[in-house]
Parts: C-alpha cells; sequence; structure tokens
C-alpha cells in the first residue's frame, strides 16, 4: 500500500470474549470436549423460546411488509409503544421522536462513539463491557478511561474516582453506567445512581445508561432505569431485545433521548445520531414489528419472571460452590447473567500450571502462556486441562486478575458438575 491504511484507534478494538473461541476451537480439533462459559447467548445455551413467541415471529414472517425497509428512526408503532412504556415510570417523559432504533446495540454503541469529537472523553466502568471501551478507546485513539467498581464493596463504583477523573479531566463529556452491570452481575442502589447524576449535574455531562439486561434482575433485586432518576440532565438510554426476549440474532436495539430540549450541544448530537442512521437507511423491519406484540402480551411478564428465577438460582449453586474459595473475591450476583470472581492478591504466579495430558494441548497451552498476565495463565491452563472456557477479567479492561463466567447453564447437573470442576482446579492451580 503506498500509504499506512489503519488508524491509531483501530488497535483498541479487542473482544476477548469472541478471541477465546479461537483457541478453544482449535483444542476442539485436537480432542477437547470444550465447555463453553464464554458469551452471553442464553439461545446457544439451549434457552427455549416459548411457542407463544415464535407464534409471533413466524406470523410476521408470512407479511410482505416485513421484507421491507421501515423508516431510518424505527417503526412509528414500535417507537409510540416504547416511549408510552417508558413514560409509566413516571420518570422523564419522552415520544416516539425521542427513540432511535439500531441493529443491536453494538451498532448503537459504535455509532455514539464514532460521532463525538476525538478530544471528547466518555468515562466507563472497570471492569468494562469491550464493545464500549474498544469504541470509545477507538474515537480516541488512545485507551479508554474509566472508573473503577470496587470488588471488595459489591462491586459498586468508586464515586470518589469518578469524580475527581472527572474533575480533573476537562475532555470528560459523558458518564458510562451499565446497570444490571456485564460483566460483574452487579445492580446498582438509586442512591449510587443519584450521585452519578449529580456528578453530570455539577460538571454539566451528560449520561449514556447501558440498560440491555434490565428485566434481568433476581434475588429481590431492583434495577433502576435512567428514565426514573436522571431528572432533567441530558441522557441516552440504550436498550435492545437481546437478552430480555431473549433474542440476540434480532439485531435490534434502540436509543432514547432524554432531555433533548435542556442543551443544544447534546441535541445536535441526538441529531446527528439520527441522520447517521439515515445514511444508512434503517435497522432491522421484523423485530420491531413483534417488539410490541412481545413486550406488550401479558405472557411476557410470567416468561421474563421464570427465566429470571431459572438464572436466580444458578448464581444461588455457584455462590455455595465458589463463594468460599479463600483465594478469591467472589459477589453474589444480582443481575445479568455474568459474574467476574478476582484472584486476591498475590494468589496468582506466572509458574503455576494443571495437568494437561493431551501433549499437543499442553504445547499450545505452554505457547499461549507465554508473556500473558497470570488471569490469560490461567484461564488457558483452566481451558486446556478441564475444557472450561472462560474469559479473563484484564480483558475487560481491567488490572484485576479473575474470570469471568456465564449463568446461562440450563441443565442444573452439567452446572453442578462444571462449577466443582472449576473449584477443584482453582484448588489444584493456585497450590501448584
Ligand atoms: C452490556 C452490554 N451492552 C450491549 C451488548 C450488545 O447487545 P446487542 O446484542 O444488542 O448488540 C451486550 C452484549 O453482550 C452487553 O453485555
Amino acid at each position: 500500500m503506498r500509504k499506512k491504511l489503519l488508524s491509531e484507534g483501530s488497535k483498541e478494538f479487542k473482544y476477548e470474549i469472541r478471541e477465546i473461541v479461537k483457541k478453544a476451537n482449535l483444542l476442539k480439533s485436537f480432542g477437547l470436549s470444550v465447555h463453553w462459559e464464554n458469551i452471553g447467548d442464553p439461545i446457544e445455551k439451549k434457552c427455549q423460546l416459548p411457542v407463544w413467541v415464535k407464534d409471533i415471529v413466524a406470523d410476521l414472517a408470512q407479511q410482505n411488509r416485513s421484507y421491507g425497509y421501515c423508516p431510518s428512526k424505527g417503526i412509528l408503532a414500535t417507537r409510540e409503544f416504547i416511549a408510552e412504556q417508558t413514560n409509566k415510570s413516571g420518570g422523564v417523559q419522552i415520544t416516539a421522536e425521542d427513540i432511535l432504533f439500531f441493529n443491536g446495540m453494538g451498532d448503537a454503541i459504535s455509532t455514539a462513539y464514532q460521532l463525538l469529537d476525538a478530544t471528547s472523553r466518555l468515562i466507563g466502568p472497570s471492569p468494562a463491557y469491550s464493545t464500549h471501551s474498544s469504541a470509545e478507546a477507538a474515537h480516541a485513539n488512545t485507551e479508554p478511561i474509566t472508573y473503577r467498581l470496587n470488588p471488595s464493596n459489591h462491586w459498586y463504583p468508586d464515586l470518589e474516582e469518578l469524580e475527581n477523573k472527572v474533575k480533573y479531566n476537562p475532555n470528560i463529556v459523558g458518564i458510562l453506567i451499565i446497570n444490571p452491570d456485564n460483566p460483574t452481575g452487579m445492580v446498582y442502589p438509586l442512591e449510587t445512581l443519584k450521585k452519578i447524576v449529580a456528578i453530570a449535574r455539577e460538571y454539566k455531562l451528560f449520561v449514556i445508561s447501558d440498560e440491555i439486561y434490565n428485566k434481568i434482575v433476581y434475588n429481590g433485586a431492583r434495577s433502576y432505569a435512567l428514565a426514573e432518576y436522571i431528572e432533567d440532565i441530558p441522557g441516552i438510554a440504550m436498550k435492545g431485545l437481546s437478552k430480555e426476549v431473549p433474542w440476540p440474532g434480532s439485531r435490534c436495539g434502540w436509543m432514547e433521548f432524554y432531555n433533548r430540549d435542556k442543551d443544544p450541544e447534546f441535541n445536535s448530537f441526538c441529531n446527528a445520531l439520527d441522520n447517521a442512521k439515515m445514511v444508512e437507511v434503517c435497522s432491522t423491519t421484523l423485530p420491531q414489528l413483534a417488539l410490541p406484540l412481545i413486550l406488550g402480551d401479558p405472557r411476557f411478564e410470567t416468561h421474563r419472571t421464570n427465566l429470571n428465577e431459572r438464572i436466580g438460582k444458578r448464581s444461588a449453586l455457584i455462590n455455595s460452590i465458589l463463594g468460599e474459595v479463600p483465594e478469591l473475591t467472589f459477589n453474589p450476583t444480582f443481575g445479568a447473567f455474568y459474574n467476574s470472581i478476582i484472584f486476591k492478591d498475590g494468589v496468582l504466579n506466572n509458574s503455576q500450571t494443571l495437568p494437561i495430558s493431551n501433549p499437543k494441548i499442553k504445547e499450545k497451552v505452554e505457547e499461549w502462556c507465554r508473556g500473558v498476565s497470570s488471569d490469560y495463565r490461567f484461564v488457558y491452563y483452566l481451558l486446556g486441562a478441564t475444557g472450561i472456557c472462560v474469559v479473563p477479567v484484564s480483558s475487560f479492561c481491567s488490572d484485576l486478575q479473575g474470570f469471568r463466567i456465564t449463568l446461562l447453564e440450563e441443565d442444573e447437573e452439567e452446572l453442578r458438575k462444571v462449577f466443582n470442576t472449576l473449584r477443584d482446579a482453582i484448588k489444584e492451580y493456585v497450590r501448584s
């Protein structure tokens, strides 16, 4: 090439949740039986959608209009339905004009960061869901700016650090909240969320709240949506069908703009998002037609409650297996379907191993472990020795050393087996 092709920011795109799949598949080709604990796709983990949901989709698939483009902002009746749902909370009030559809939240996230000026930064949580942190870092051509979620304080945000970083970095224009959170499975108290909004108010920032797991709570938790506590601060809630229906293959998500009228710069940002989608034409049509029929069906709440109870039961089972391992900092989860489990300081080193009998697998694992951080080393040995595929926490933009698991295994016996094996592997690894 006569000139370099890649932008500086392109190296910031990292997604270990899928990167590890390449390694696991290679080991699978050497005969390893892999248990996938890496990806948050309930369908992949055999969650069965109820027949009434499939009937709605099948019926729409018979209708010709499902195959056409739709309005760039999204189907009006669907946006009206969503606005009505949001307004019911009694917080900030919106209209269909404040809603913009995307091809999944992944699309919403990358479009939002692309449109921000390169010097304007969003501060987000660490550990961070990689789609946000990578897109933010890529737009700014440098590393993400983060505030710490504290594993020794229920994974709640370190508000003092957040405020200090905002105060001393005038380039920060917005705060990202992920609630319930991926990768920690934590749900934040209203008080914490209100304090974040207070910081936004003081420093004239906007707030983005990723609420893709908003309806996925259990163990008595209640998840507050941005609309309920944002008051008069400009903000964007990001929501979608992927996890709550669950229907990740729909590639259907949307943004809700709050308080556009309160700040002209923020209003221009929302207009630019509308225009960016217009240039792309529109987002997926059929899932938008299905949305009010599924979420508005009286059976939806029972369906979601059942799924949540099952996730809650798995969370409790995992607590009982891993909660007492002395080398770990373990927090019970309350929302979403992940848990990030951290090794206490000084537990890991770079000579620990697990026995691997297959010489080809052993050789690969040893090769991958050269020069990596200590949680990657654990993850590779765990994979090679047991077939359990988890994601290292340090890949979520964090200095912590640990691993993320999912709470999605439908078969209780299998769940028990996998987590007992994981616990035994941890014990053996840290003592090796
Ligand atoms: C916090 C969070 N936001 C967004 C997404 C992406 O959602 P979508 O399937 O709508 O692109 C995920 C997917 O795992 C997620 O965990």
